[in-house]
Protein backbone atom coordinates (compact mmCIF):
# COMPACT_ATOMS: atom_id res chain seq x y z
CA UNK A 1 0.00 0.00 0.00
CA UNK A 2 2.77 2.67 1.11
CA UNK A 3 4.38 1.88 -2.74
CA UNK A 4 0.98 2.64 -4.32
CA UNK A 5 0.80 5.84 -2.35
CA UNK A 6 4.42 7.28 -3.03
CA UNK A 7 4.02 6.29 -6.83
CA UNK A 8 0.74 8.21 -6.64
CA UNK A 9 2.24 10.78 -5.21
CA UNK A 10 5.62 11.25 -7.42
CA UNK A 11 3.51 11.31 -10.46
CA UNK A 12 1.30 14.46 -8.97
CA UNK A 13 4.72 16.11 -8.42
CA UNK A 14 5.72 15.03 -11.95
CA UNK A 15 2.83 16.70 -13.35
CA UNK A 16 3.20 19.64 -11.43
CA UNK A 17 6.79 20.21 -12.39
CA UNK A 18 6.02 19.94 -16.20
CA UNK A 19 4.78 23.15 -17.18
CA UNK A 20 1.77 23.79 -19.77
CA UNK A 21 3.56 25.58 -22.52
CA UNK A 22 7.24 25.92 -22.99
CA UNK A 23 7.32 29.66 -21.71
CA UNK A 24 11.02 30.21 -20.08
CA UNK A 25 11.21 30.85 -16.73
CA UNK A 26 14.09 33.39 -15.58
CA UNK A 27 14.48 31.91 -12.67
CA UNK A 28 14.53 28.32 -13.18
CA UNK A 29 17.32 29.47 -16.05
CA UNK A 30 19.44 31.09 -13.46
CA UNK A 31 19.35 27.81 -11.63
CA UNK A 32 20.79 26.25 -15.21
CA UNK A 33 23.18 28.72 -16.00
CA UNK A 34 25.65 27.12 -13.59
CA UNK A 35 27.15 25.30 -16.65
CA UNK A 36 27.31 28.54 -18.69
CA UNK A 37 29.02 30.52 -16.20
CA UNK A 38 32.61 28.61 -16.57
CA UNK A 39 32.65 30.36 -19.90
CA UNK A 40 29.81 32.91 -20.51
CA UNK A 41 29.46 36.08 -18.10
CA UNK A 42 32.91 36.94 -18.13
CA UNK A 43 33.42 40.35 -20.63
CA UNK A 44 36.79 39.53 -22.98
CA UNK A 45 36.64 35.78 -21.78
CA UNK A 46 38.08 33.59 -24.02
CA UNK A 47 38.47 29.83 -23.93
CA UNK A 48 41.63 27.93 -24.31
CA UNK A 49 40.18 24.75 -25.85
CA UNK A 50 39.85 23.09 -28.40
CA UNK A 51 41.45 26.71 -29.74
CA UNK A 52 41.26 30.18 -28.79
CA UNK A 53 37.64 31.06 -28.80
CA UNK A 54 36.20 34.59 -28.27
CA UNK A 55 33.05 33.76 -25.71
CA UNK A 56 30.04 35.90 -26.35
CA UNK A 57 28.49 37.77 -23.65
CA UNK A 58 24.65 36.34 -23.14
CA UNK A 59 23.66 39.07 -21.21
CA UNK A 60 20.77 41.40 -22.16
CA UNK A 61 20.43 39.26 -25.84
CA UNK A 62 17.32 38.68 -26.97
CA UNK A 63 15.39 35.50 -25.63
CA UNK A 64 14.66 34.11 -29.22
CA UNK A 65 18.46 34.68 -30.48
CA UNK A 66 19.71 32.85 -27.38
CA UNK A 67 17.28 30.03 -28.28
CA UNK A 68 17.47 30.27 -31.95
CA UNK A 69 21.41 29.58 -31.22
CA UNK A 70 20.94 26.64 -28.79
CA UNK A 71 18.16 24.96 -31.45
CA UNK A 72 21.07 25.51 -34.07
CA UNK A 73 23.85 23.91 -32.05
CA UNK A 74 21.86 21.28 -31.18
CA UNK A 75 20.66 20.68 -35.01
CA UNK A 76 24.05 20.79 -36.24
CA UNK A 77 23.12 23.97 -38.45
CA UNK A 78 25.58 25.77 -36.14
CA UNK A 79 28.84 24.20 -35.11
CA UNK A 80 30.89 25.08 -32.45
CA UNK A 81 32.58 21.91 -30.67
CA UNK A 82 31.73 23.11 -26.68
CA UNK A 83 28.60 24.77 -27.85
CA UNK A 84 27.28 21.65 -29.62
CA UNK A 85 28.20 19.18 -26.61
CA UNK A 86 26.16 21.59 -24.79
CA UNK A 87 23.35 22.32 -26.87
CA UNK A 88 22.63 18.64 -27.45
CA UNK A 89 22.46 17.74 -23.75
CA UNK A 90 19.81 20.89 -23.76
CA UNK A 91 15.70 20.47 -23.53
CA UNK A 92 13.69 22.62 -25.16
CA UNK A 93 11.97 23.97 -21.82
CA UNK A 94 16.08 23.88 -20.72
CA UNK A 95 16.51 26.09 -23.39
CA UNK A 96 13.86 28.38 -22.92
CA UNK A 97 14.51 28.81 -19.39
CA UNK A 98 18.02 29.87 -19.88
CA UNK A 99 17.54 32.55 -22.82
CA UNK A 100 14.32 34.14 -20.23
CA UNK A 101 16.94 34.39 -17.78
CA UNK A 102 20.09 36.00 -20.28
CA UNK A 103 17.27 38.05 -21.82
CA UNK A 104 16.55 39.66 -18.64
CA UNK A 105 20.59 40.12 -17.13
CA UNK A 106 21.44 42.70 -18.55
CA UNK A 107 24.86 43.11 -17.16
CA UNK A 108 26.38 41.03 -19.19
CA UNK A 109 27.09 39.07 -15.52
CA UNK A 110 25.26 35.50 -15.27
CA UNK A 111 24.81 36.64 -11.52
C1 LIG B 1 33.30 25.57 -22.80
C2 LIG B 1 32.85 26.95 -22.84
C3 LIG B 1 31.35 27.21 -23.03
C4 LIG B 1 30.33 26.77 -22.22
C5 LIG B 1 30.43 25.92 -20.96
C6 LIG B 1 29.10 27.32 -22.78
N1 LIG B 1 29.39 28.05 -23.91
FE1 LIG B 1 28.03 28.96 -25.12
N2 LIG B 1 29.53 29.53 -26.37
C7 LIG B 1 30.88 29.27 -26.17
C8 LIG B 1 31.65 29.80 -27.32
C9 LIG B 1 33.18 29.73 -27.51
C10 LIG B 1 30.69 30.37 -28.21
C11 LIG B 1 30.95 31.01 -29.58
C12 LIG B 1 30.86 29.87 -30.56
C13 LIG B 1 30.72 30.28 -32.00
O1 LIG B 1 31.53 31.08 -32.47
O2 LIG B 1 29.77 29.76 -32.64
C14 LIG B 1 29.38 30.18 -27.58
C15 LIG B 1 28.18 30.61 -28.14
C16 LIG B 1 26.95 30.55 -27.51
C17 LIG B 1 25.73 31.14 -28.02
C18 LIG B 1 25.59 31.93 -29.31
C19 LIG B 1 25.88 33.37 -28.96
C20 LIG B 1 25.89 34.29 -30.14
O3 LIG B 1 26.11 35.50 -29.91
O4 LIG B 1 25.68 33.87 -31.29
C21 LIG B 1 24.75 30.89 -27.11
C22 LIG B 1 23.30 31.34 -27.18
C23 LIG B 1 25.36 30.14 -26.03
N3 LIG B 1 26.69 29.95 -26.30
C24 LIG B 1 24.68 29.69 -24.91
C25 LIG B 1 25.23 28.89 -23.90
C26 LIG B 1 24.49 28.35 -22.80
C27 LIG B 1 23.01 28.62 -22.55
C28 LIG B 1 25.36 27.60 -22.06
C29 LIG B 1 25.07 26.76 -20.83
C30 LIG B 1 23.98 25.79 -20.98
C31 LIG B 1 26.67 27.71 -22.70
N4 LIG B 1 26.54 28.48 -23.82
C32 LIG B 1 27.84 27.12 -22.25
C33 LIG B 1 31.45 28.64 -25.10
C34 LIG B 1 30.75 28.00 -24.08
Amino acid sequence: MKTTTMTLCASVLLALAVPAQAAGDPKAGKLKTSMCAGCHGIPGWRTAYPTVYSVPLLGGQHADYIVAALQAYKSGERKHPSMSGIAASLSDQDMADLAAYYASSYSGQAK
